[in-house]
């Protein structure tokens, strides 16, 4: 089964086209991405109506341009999977309004895809050997949760911010340091630079049981830092190294308590702060540790893109489901209510 996928939640407009023919990433047969970075960075953050506008501008182009280079026509395709959300409102309506009248048209089935299932899905891509239960940390600008996976299509909120996402975390105290849009990757660059231990920022919640997080007040601590320095290149790399610590300590502490809460060893972790190269070495360390294993997608598989939205609608389309010819999107929707994937749907 060739299915397109498309996603339009935010500012990244993304096609792919998965074959489940192959196994992982092997069914990748082409994708494209188009980012809005430059758009938005003069105003500082996203711009929503900007960012359908644009969507509206680079969608079918990119679709052309994904076709011609997975070798396809229009026709071959067997369903087309869009993401419906959470995200901006016109940013979605434009995905979903292509991706339900494409299907319409070549009377092929459609599939509402939710972009945290995209993104927890996506570390499947290149682990097709990872099997349920397993813990998930979402973490991107707009989420950080951690997830019980119980089965694909089956899961189950242990914690999550009760306030900043990490990324809109990374973001706002990369802004408040005069870092430009958009801030996470500023941030942790100008974090390499910086000297461990120089600056210590404390890790929120963790003094207590509980999975879930806090990032605002780290946001506080730094800006109060900010404003009584000398603000020079290296207080700002001293700086960003003191808080990309205290959120990566944190994020570890967490979810190692969410393994032993879920009973289970495998962790695997999604979204954009997944590429942070700290992040990512901190678990690997905890996992060694543990004996366990921990998964994360290629860097540019953790931000958005229409590969995960591609795979995750081929998995559930497999599995015999699709989604009225209606265009609904919803910006705001739980995971925990969706459909369970029935067993043998994984391509
Ligand atoms: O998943 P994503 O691409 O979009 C959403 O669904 O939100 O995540 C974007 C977020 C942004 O907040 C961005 O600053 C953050 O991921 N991010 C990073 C890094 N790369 C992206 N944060 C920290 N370190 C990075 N290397
Ligand atoms: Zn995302």
């Amino acid at each position: 089964m060739k299915v397109l996928g498309i996603e339009t939640s935010c500012d990244e407009t993304g096609v792919a086209v998965y074959d489940t023919a192959h196994p992982g990433a092997d069914g990748l047969r082409a994708q494209a991405l188009y980012s809005q970075v430059a758009l938005h960075a003069e105003y500082g953050g996203v711009v929503p109506e900007l960012a359908s506008r644009d969507h509206v501008r680079k969608l079918l182009p990119l679709i052309r341009q994904t076709l011609a280079e997975a070798d396809l026509a229009v026709g071959d395709l067997d369903g087309v999977a869009y993401t419906a959300g959470p995200g901006l409102v016109g940013a979605l309506l434009v995905g979903a309004g292509v991706a339900r009248s494409l299907a319409w048209a070549l009377d092929k089935p459609a599939i509402a895809v939710h972009h945290m299932e995209g993104h927890l899905l996506a570390p499947l891509l290149e682990a097709p050997d990872l099997i349920p239960p397993f813990v998930a940390l979402l973490v991107s600008g707009g989420h950080t949760q951690l997830v019980a996976v119980d089965a694909i299509g089956a899961y189950r909120l242990l914690g999550e911010t009760l306030d900043d996402a990490a990324g809109e975390a990374f973001d706002k105290t990369a802004k408040l340091m005069g870092l430009p849009y958009p801030g996470g990757p500023q941030l942790a660059k100008a974090a390499e630079t910086g000297t461990p231990g120089a600056r210590r920022f404390s890790r929120p919640m963790t003094d207590r049981p509980g999975l879930d997080f806090s990032f605002s007040g780290l946001k506080t601590q730094v800006l109060l830092a900010w404003q009584g320095s000398d603000r020079s290149e290296q207080t700002r790399a001293d700086i960003a190294r003191g808080f990309e610590d205290a959120v990566v300590d944190t994020l570890a502490i967490k979810c190692e308590r969410a393994l032993d809460a879920a009973g289970c060893d495998t962790l695997i972790v999604a979204g954009g702060v997944g590429a942070n190269q700290r992040l990512r070495e901190k678990l690997h360390q905890m996992a060694v540790r543990r004996g366990g294993r921990v998964c994360f997608p290629r860097p540019a598989l953790c931000t958005d893109n229409g590969a995960m939205i591609a795979f995750a609608g081929a998995l559930r389309l497999t599995a015999g489901q699709h989604t009225d010819a209606a265009i609904d999107v919803m910006p705001r929707w739980d995971m925990a209510n969706l459909p369970p994937v029935a067993a043998g749907g994984t391509p």
